[in-house]
């Protein structure tokens, strides 16, 4: 029984798409993934944004390249853009009055991550007057992101904790922000007015996010029991929270075919082998692309695109050992090498001469 194998190539056809998630636990390649799906999609639809909201964040080292929370420009594109944003920001980077940011972090103490979610509100305020036809994140680990897409109900606790405040105290509070140099600045109604503003705002993108001609999420993993175990607490998650999966990528896998003698390398493959027949028997209505693992890390524009083609044709393994393919390719292989060998001995000699 042969399971087709999957690619990612549904993501690039599914043109209603305007939020697309990647995420999964640290280390296991979403800053790759992510940065190959914007770079593939950019190259079907008219712009594309990658928003990395991982505060360890990677995108700069995946495209080689500083990137700011203003979208810039990945080099060697025209229309794919990218930014690095903290969910952690300042409170004055999100609000510009005293008496709002007082107010905010009153409320970040009695709710946790009111303040998060306002800058996540605000970016994604920001982000949707851009016209951007598609946004990939790249998302921090697990728990964060799914934090991140509760915050309608935090805040909405926030509002109501604000409301009663206000009922209690009355005039005192702007009385007292008063003596304490706010000025007329902080009414109550102005700050109510923001943070409803915030909320109507984390509210809109949120049915967007459950809308899943719009959204999508891409979770990522590698072929071991905790990945696997994660992945599944993802899948849960999500389907709790209403928004759409049903693309899983398993990426650092060793392929059996490969002409591998080593010990160490056979057992792991049987090892991942045991939880890639796992994946493919729990999510059986999913997408599943496995990615092969490589000898070098996948960093620069380069190398993320000729890692981009398992993206879109299941992978090939290797040649079989032995074989007159395997040995054409290792006789060409080593033509190479010896070119190059044979170019820098020229190089020494005609230095030498110089000298
Ligand atoms: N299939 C792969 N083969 C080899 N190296 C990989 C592969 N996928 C990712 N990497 C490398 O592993 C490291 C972690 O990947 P990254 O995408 O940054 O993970 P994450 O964003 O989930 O923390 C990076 O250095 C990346 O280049
Ligand atoms: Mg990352």
């Amino acid at each position: 029984m042969e399971t087709p194998e999957g690619t990612l190539q549904n993501i690039l056809e599914q043109e209603s798409l305007k939020w697309v998630f990647v995420g999964g636990k640290g280390g296991v390649g979403k800053t790759t993934c992510s940065s190959i799906l914007s770079m593939l999609l950019a190259s079907v639809r008219p712009s594309v944004l990658i928003i990395s909201t991982d505060p360890a964040h990677n995108l700069s080292d995946a495209f080689q390249q500083r990137f700011t929370k203003i979208p810039s420009l990945v080099n060697g594109f025209t229309n794919l853009f990218a930014m690095e944003v903290d969910p952690k920001v300042e409170n004055d980077d999100i609000t510009n009055d005293e008496g709002l940011d007082s107010i905010v972090s009153e409320l970040s103490n009695a709710i946790p991550g009111v303040d998060e979610a306002m800058s996540f509100a605000e970016m994604l305020k920001l982000v949707q007057t851009m016209d951007y036809s598609v946004i990939v994140f790249d998302t921090a680990p697990t728990g964060h992101t799914l934090r991140l897409l509760q915050f309608p109900a935090a805040l909405e606790k926030g509002l109501a904790k604000f409301m009663s405040l206000k009922n209690r105290f009355g005039g005192l509070l702007s009385q007292a922000s008063r003596l304490l140099g706010f000025g007329d600045d902080f009414s109550e109604d102005a700050v109510l007015g923001r943070l409803e503003g915030m909320r109507d705002v984390i509210q809109q993108v949120n049915k967007q996010f459950k809308d899943p001609d719009l959204t999508t999420f891409v979770c990522v993993c590698i072929p071991e029991f905790l990945s696997l175990y994660e992945t599944e607490r993802l899948v849960q998650e999500l389907a709790k929270f209403e928004i759409d999966s049903h693309n899983i990528i398993i990426n650092q896998v060793l392929f059996e075919d490969e002409a591998v003698e080593s010990k160490l390398l056979k057992a792991r493959m049987k090892m991942q082998q045991k939880y890639i027949d796992q994946f493919y028997m729990l999510y059986d209505d999913f997408n599943i692309t496995k990615l092969p693992l490589l000898p070098e890390e996948v960093t620069g524009v380069e190398a993320l695109r000729r890692f981009s083609k398992h993206f879109t044709t299941p992978y090939k393994p290797a040649l079989t050992k032995g074989s007159v393919e395997e040995l054409q390719q290792r006789v060409a292989e080593l033509r190479l090498q010896l070119n190059a060998a044979e170019n820098e001995l020229d190089k020494l000699k005609r230095g030498k001469h110089r000298a």
